[in-house]
């Protein structure tokens, strides 16, 4: 697959000395989020980290040592007071990781019920649009706003409708579906506001929760292209669909 930079890093030269950008990350408490979290921690940037159980929230951001901040993606007004608490407490937002997601789906394409997929919708799909409407005031503040919408190849139709590819054989109605609309939205997203950088990741196959723990990745390595994505410079990519590796099919 082509290898392509992804350009300098917004703590390189760009940056303002001494300024930490401020980032939000969704599903920070476990998982690749939490990866996520960890690996912009060492970069020097500052975490409010996202997660919709306080409980489960707090203990992640203690031991991160980030803020924990209560978003459910699903809930419009846990979605808004997450936004004016941003804006009372920083002002201000550079970074936003779209990163809470949920599997679910049935045997079949036609044996999935419609509510299934409407599950999934509310969390991958409809819950970024909800989150990035209500960060983009904040975004729109940043002098270098970063959004990463963590997609994956399994909503690629380029690999799943070719023969050749390993995802040829998948059919997941409800999560492969929604993660191809997130392509799609980021897209729309990056073509409306082209002075910031607006990307898809594919973490890859990584054992969290998610998938029973049986991904062959660790989710530190399936966030280390987010991480990439979120510190991009001026000359980086948006409107990509990008892995370790470079762009993907869409
Ligand atoms: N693992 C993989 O192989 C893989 C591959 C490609 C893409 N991805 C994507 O990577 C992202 C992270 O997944 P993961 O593998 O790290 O799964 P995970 O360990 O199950 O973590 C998912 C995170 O999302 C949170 N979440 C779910 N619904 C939410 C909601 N309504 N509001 C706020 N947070 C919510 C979860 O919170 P709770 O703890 O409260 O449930 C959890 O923090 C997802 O978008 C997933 O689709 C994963």
């Amino acid at each position: 697959m082509l290898r392509t930079p992804l350009g300098t890093s917004l703590l390189g030269p760009e940056a303002g000395a001494g300024v930490s950008p401020a980032s939000l990350i969704t599903g920070a408490n476990k998982g690749i989020g939490y990866e996520i979290a960890r690996g912009l921690i060492a970069e020097g940037v500052t975490v409010l980290a996202g997660a919709r159980d306080p409980g489960r929230g707090e203990e992640a951001a203690a031991r991160l040592g980030a803020r924990f901040i209560q978003v459910d993606v699903t809930s419009p007004e846990s979605v808004a007071a997450a936004a004016k608490r941003i804006e009372e407490e920083y002002g201000t937002l550079d970074i936003l990781v779209n990163n809470a997601g949920i599997a679910l789906g049935g045997p079949s394409a036609s044996q999935t019920p419609v509510d299934m997929t409407r599950t999934v919708y509310e969390t991958n799909v409809f819950g970024v649009i909800s989150v990035t409407n209500a960060m983009l005031p904040l975004l729109r503040r940043s002098p270098a706003a970063r959004i990463v919408n963590v997609s994956s190849e399994v909503g690629s139709l380029g690999l799943t409708t070719d023969p050749e590819s390993p995802f040829y054989s998948l059919i997941g109605i409800a999560y492969q579906s929604s993660k191809s609309a997130l392509n799609m939205i980021t897209v729309c997203y990056a073509k409306e506001f082209a002075d910031m950088k607006i990307n898809a990741c594919n973490p890859g196959y990584c054992a969290t929760d998610l998938n029973a723990h049986s991904g062959f990745r660790t989710a530190a390595q399936g966030a280390a292209v987010a991480v990439r994505l979120a510190l991009l410079g001026a000359d980086g990519p948006t409107g990509a669909f990008l892995g370790d590796e470079g762009p993907l099919p869409w």
